[in-house]
């Protein structure tokens, strides 16, 4: 499965969503994240991030596996989201900014 990472948040450039041909995106405030149990690992949507937030989660750096467990619970909660929109505002002062974590809002 893909997972969206640290880089997201507080972004949220949403160029992955118009990609996925499973339509496995869920939305939060300032973060997005893949259901596991449907995304089925065509990776298109790894290269559209502007933020390069999609790993794979066997490729997943080391300090971002806690997002296998973030992606898994949110997108259990969060609703779909399937058509791009706007970034966030502050979204490239704050790409690749590190320990945007605490900021994530659920
Ligand atoms: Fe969707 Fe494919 Fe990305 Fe999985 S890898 S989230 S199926 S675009
Ligand atoms: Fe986030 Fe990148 Fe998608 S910043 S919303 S994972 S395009």
């Amino acid at each position: 499965t893909f997972v969206v990472t640290e880089n997201c948040i507080r972004c949220k450039y949403t160029d992955c969503v118009e990609v996925c041909p499973v339509d496995c995106f869920y939305e939060g405030p300032n973060f997005l994240v893949i259901h596991p149990d449907e995304c089925i690992d065509c990776a298109l949507c790894e290269p559209e991030c502007p933020a390069e937030a999609i790993f794979s989660e066997d490729e997943l750096p080391d300090n971002q596996q806690e997002f296998i467990e973030i992606n898994a619970e949110l997108s259990e909660v969060w609703p779909n989201i399937t058509e791009k929109k706007d970034p966030l505002p502050e979204a490239e002062e704050w790409d690749g900014k590190s320990g945007k974590l605490e900021y994530l809002e659920r």
